[in-house]
């Protein structure tokens, strides 16, 4: 166990983009995909954590070739169009569910292997038996140690390779059934069709989604048997990337609901209709309270207007029930969890280990701890408001909660110790074992602690080809600031002059040409690109030898900055409204007239010969010198290195060199103290 973590409430709003890692679900059914496509698959924003750590592992000791970049993100696999390298091996899935469901039924496949799979001591008392009969009756065996077959772990898998006219019970999990559709195309003929029903059926439809986007859809006949009408190894997907977990991100929907008025935390890649059935907690959260604006992929949470209580199934997104659970007792009014039985066999039993930690805040819930362990089917949970209970519990210091090897547990009571019970900042709740969250988000901790931050502007100025923008960008990823390109401002408004017949030298044709054109903002990624007349203009036509020739002549003009001055400084107000942690704004005059009370102000400089080697490398002919000339000499808002602006000379320095000195800058403006 990791020593205990306690919690220091939020004094000021959460701010900023919340990172959080790609999604389980998606990163482990990708892989298993992947390793039955033909061919080789790289996928992008891949979680990194406990479990898909193991089923990696798994991949491996199975003879596939498997290559991970932990700090890229990105993990990349060869498909063997579902042969199975290693006809033996054993195999540990620790305490991971689709670990344990996926490669099981995957190894079905191999036609006569021997696999010896073993799990922790919490695995071996989660569901499986529904799986293992399905594929006994295809000719697969699973037997304990002593010869007898087996209903869970440990268990040695004799497979014969295919898989027939299964009936599955995945009543426990829907990981069981997930598990045998997955296999379905590798063998010709078969069919899969549930007994009964299941739980947390958009795990079923994420799966089958997968198998369509591999190459491989799957049809459910009348009777409701899944098949697949053309059999075969899946299709590599090329690049293939992993959406943000839903289920991680509901966690930075809640925080807002207890940090003050003024927070703002961005998800980016937070939509609904993407494959992640938990993104439907966000209507949840709308319904107790919570202020929510999808903006283009991502998903702006300001201070929740509210936070009352209410009834909710949670059946279908159950992973999230916690996360509202540890909201429920500061609502105002009772919060009601149904159907969220089937919790009580995952990581622990979820409903027991919620109420009795709950209780031991001196929250009132029904059922009570005791209540549940002695009725094993009870799926309801009802949570009473119980602020001055809280308060009473925590008088005498922090209360440690139990996580139970739980890394939901630890995740959700870390937003509630974040509330600033007493009005004073003292900590209140202590996390046991805070490193359970390695299990799906091994950095929550510093995920939370980097949402308490100031709002922060960052001016970058510099000359042509100095760096700016490689430079604003990695920042502004790096710490969640909202990326403002000025550059961009002026390409923009040249190319619409240009378009419109206006010329430089004839300031009388451009002020008409001006007056026509409207400006606005679309937030692509992290990055603010200015429209002109409702439209963002293509970056090719923004970099053309004309463009490149006369933006430094159109840019002298005091019409056209003025034009753009007001749009640039409200940026500021744009990328406080959007979520984001600050704003890094690069260009000429940003420190001298744009912000010129930016919290972070930095010129970047480089010899004109390295500069003039960028432009090349990049197969652009710019003649940086002349430019830099015009834009330092002309009269309204030249460039300068402006006032308390950090100079930093970058010939001789490398990116990531430049990138830690403006971030060390940054972090420390940021700071609360
Ligand atoms: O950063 P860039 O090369 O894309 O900028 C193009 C031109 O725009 C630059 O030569 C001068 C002008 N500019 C400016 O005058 N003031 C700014 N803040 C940004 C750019």
């Amino acid at each position: 166990m990791s020593p205990t973590l306690t919690i220091t409430p939020f004094r000021t709003p959460a701010r900023g983009v919340a990172q959080v890692p790609g999604s389980k679900s998606i990163t482990n059914r990708a892989l298993l995909l992947a390793a039955l496509a033909e061919g080789e698959t790289l996928f992008t924003g891949a979680l990194f954590s406990r479990d898909t750590r193991i089923l990696c592992a798994a991949l491996l000791a199975l003879g596939y070739e498997v290559t991970t970049d932990e700090a890229a993100q990105t993990i990349r696999i060869v498909g063997l169009g579902g042969r199975i390298p290693k006809a033996h091996a054993k195999l540990h899935v620790g305490n991971a569910g689709t670990a344990a469901r996926f490669l099981t039924a995957f190894l079905a496949l191999a036609p006569q292997g021997v696999y010896e799979m073993d799990g922790d001591e919490a695995m071996r008392a989660r569901p499986m038996a529904g799986l293992l009969d399905a594929l006994t009756s295809a000719g697969c065996r699973a037997l304990r140690a002593d010869g007898q077959p087996a209903t869970h772990f440990p268990f040695t898998l004799h497979t014969a390779g295919r898989l027939g006219d299964l009936e599955v019970d995945a009543s426990a999990s829907s990981q069981l059934l997930s598990a045998l559709l997955m296999a379905l195309p590798l063998s010709p003929g078969a069919s899969v069709r549930m007994k009964g029903a299941t739980v947390s059926e958009p795990f079923v439809v994420m799966t089958e989604k997968m198998c369509a986007q591999f190459g491989r859809p799957l049809v459910r006949d009348a009777a409701g048997a899944w098949r697949c009408a053309q059999p075969g190894p899946y299709r590599a997907a090329g690049t293939y990337a992993i959406e943000p977990d839903a289920t991680a991100a509901s966690y930075f929907i809640a925080l807002p609901a207890v940090t003050g008025a003024g927070a703002g935390v961005r998800l980016q890649g937070y939509v609904k209709g993407g494959l992640q059935g938990d993104t439907a907690f966000a209507a949840v959260a709308a319904r107790c309270g919570a202020t929510l604006t999808p903006q283009g992929s991502a998903l702006v949470v300001q201070t929740w207007h509210d936070l009352q209580g209410g009834e909710f199934d949670f059946n279908d997104f159950s992973d999230t029930f916690l996360t509202l659970a540890t909201l429920a007792p500061l609502a105002s009014s009772p919060t009601t969890i149904r159907n969220i039985g089937h919790t009580r066999k995952q990581e622990t039993d979820r409903v027991l280990a919620m109420a009795t930690e709950l209780e031991r805040l001196g929250v009132k819930v029904v059922p009570t701890a005791a209540e549940l362990r002695a009725d094993e089917s009870l799926a309801t949970l009802t949570i009473h408001p119980a602020r001055a209970a809280l308060q009473q519990a925590a008088a005498r210091g922090p209360v440690a909660i139990h996580t139970y090897e739980d890394h939901r547990m630890a995740m959700s009571f870390g937003i509630l110790g974040s509330y600033d019970l007493f009005g004073d900042g003292r900590p209140w709740i202590a996390i046991q074992d805070p490193a359970c969250t390695s299990k799906t988000f091994p950095k929550f901790f510093q995920a939370l602690e980097a949402l308490r931050t100031r709002f922060v502007a960052v001016a970058v100025d510099g000359g042509a080809a100095s760096g700016k923008s490689s430079t604003a960008k990695v920042v502004a990823r790096d710490l969640g600031l909202l990326h403002v390109d000025t550059g961009a401002h002026y390409r923009s408004v040249t190319r619409a002059l240009l378009d419109a017949g206006a010329r430089a030298e004839d300031p009388a044709s451009v002020l008409p040409a001006l007056a026509g054109l409207r400006l606005g903002s679309e937030i692509s990624g992290i990055s603010s690109c200015v429209t002109l007349d409702g439209r963002r203009p293509a970056d090719a036509s923004l970099r053309t030898e004309d463009v490149n020739a006369s933006v430094s002549k159109f840019a002298a003009l005091p019409a056209v900055r003025n034009f753009l001055l007001a749009y640039q400084r409200s940026q500021v107000a744009l990328g406080q409204a959007a979520g984001f942690a600050g704003v890094i704004m690069e260009g000429r005059d940003i420190g001298s007239v744009v912000l010129p009370d930016a919290e972070v102000r930095v010129f970047l400089q480089a010899d004109p010969v390295a500069r003039a080697q960028r432009r090349a490398a990049e197969g652009q002919t710019d003649a940086v010198a002349q430019r830099d000339l015009l834009d330092s000499t002309r009269a309204t808002a030249p460039l300068v290195c402006p006032a308390g602006a950090t100079r930093i000379d970058n010939t001789h320095l490398s990116l990531v060199a430049v990138v830690a000195q403006v971030k060390a800058l940054v972090q420390s403006a940021a700071r609360l103290v």
